[in-house]
């Protein structure tokens, strides 16, 4: 079967498609025939030796993706050959809290990616998809979704009118504003495009700032009409954090999910004791939340929003177009 494969710290550029023998059942293991793969900011981190040492080398790349089920050496736990299913970004993280222990298996990072024809599994590490959905839509959930998702209704109370701040128009984000906006809750976003905020407002965005013609973001939608934020969602890390500290109102709390801007900006933390702010990391979610997340995008009809489709031959463009960044929503890979 076809693979591709990277040395993380040489660059998604060095990946290599290569001829690998198919995977054998070993008992308790099923075989996935993969559909559909997206791609995730992360990936290019994990490639570029900026995701931790100690990865597998050559590694499977990717994180997300949706397959069918074709053989099974092992109970299917209530699947069927023939199923469509997506894969858990933790493999080990079935439910409850987060510890050290759910999260040391990842996908496309300790553990092999997605990114082959096909993958052999066991029935616990994966989830049924909304039947609505195509497989490249389905393949999107995974990780930008499910974090979203987490973010917004597993680690914090979502309610109508709440107010609540995302950036840019990554996947991430563009999961969040649907997420939100179904839930009557009020979105303000920052982009560096005034043209990406206008797409957005078509998806329900309240209030857009351009924050590459304002820096100071932060003060700008805190005295708008849009007023404090009450949930912030930090995507750009750093060198974001002290605006959405600003836009945020006191007592009110920022998910920390990305570090967009990088890290080298030094940060000042005493406003957030002055504003007695929860900060709270987040790290994708759970195979639980995975299950009612789905729930509620099958119910909601919600439809992820792909940037752009490329073929399994072509992955390298894929990850060219994702790191070009200029992308709106979610970008695939399909075979
Ligand atoms: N903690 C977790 O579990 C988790 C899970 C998924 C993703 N993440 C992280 O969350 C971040 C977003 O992920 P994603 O998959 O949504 O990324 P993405 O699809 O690549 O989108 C990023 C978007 O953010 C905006 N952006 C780019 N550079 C920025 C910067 N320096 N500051 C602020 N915004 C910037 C851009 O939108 P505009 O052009 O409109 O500005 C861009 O389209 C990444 O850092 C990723 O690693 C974390």
């Amino acid at each position: 079967m076809k693979t591709y494969l990277v040395q993380p710290g040489s660059g998604i550029e060095n990946m290599v498609f290569s001829e690998v023998p198919r995977p054998v059942l070993q008992p308790g293991k099923i075989l996935i025939k993969m559909l559909s793969w997206s791609l995730n900011f992360r990936d290019l981190l994990v490639a570029g030796g900026h995701y931790g040492l100690g990865l597998p080398s050559p590694l499977t790349p990717v994180s997300d993706g949706v397959g069918e089920i074709v053989e099974a050496n092992a109970d299917l736990n209530g699947f069927k050959i023939g199923q469509r299913v997506a894969f858990s970004f933790f493999p080990d993280w079935q439910d409850g809290p987060i510890n050290g222990k759910k999260i040391k298996r990842s996908l496309g990072g300790a553990e092999q990616g997605l990114l082959s024809e096909f993958i052999a599994c066991s029935p616990s590490e994966i989830v049924g998809i909304p039947s609505f959905l195509t497989s490249e839509e389905a393949a999107t959930l995974p990780c930008a979704a499910l974090t979203a998702w987490n973010a917004l209704f597993e680690t914090s109370t979502n309610y109508p009118g709440k107010k609540i701040l995302t950036m840019g128009c990554g996947g991430v984000s563009i999961f969040l504003i649907q997420f939100a906006k179904v839930e009557g809750c009020k979105v303000a976003a920052i982009s560096r495009s005034t043209q990406h905020l206008d797409k957005l407002k078509k998806l329900g965005l309240d209030e857009g700032v351009n924050s590459s013609i304002d820096p100071k973001w932060g003060d700008t939608i805190r005295k708008s009409d849009f007023g404090e934020v009450d949930h912030a969602i930090e995507l750009g890390g750093a060198s974001s954090l002290p605006q959405t500290i600003k836009a945020t109102r006191i007592g009110g709390e920022i998910s920390l999910i990305g570090v967009l801007g990088g890290n080298d900006s030094e940060f000042n933390p005493v406003p957030i004791i002055m504003k007695s702010l929860r900060l709270q990391g987040i790290f994708v979610g759970s195979i639980d939340m995975f299950n009612r997340m789905n729930h509620a995008v099958e119910k909601n009809r919600i439809r992820p929003v792909i940037d752009k489709v490329f073929k399994f031959n072509d992955a390298h463009k894929a990850f060219a177009h994702m790191a070009k960044g200029n992308h709106f929503g979610k970008v695939c890979i399909s075979v």
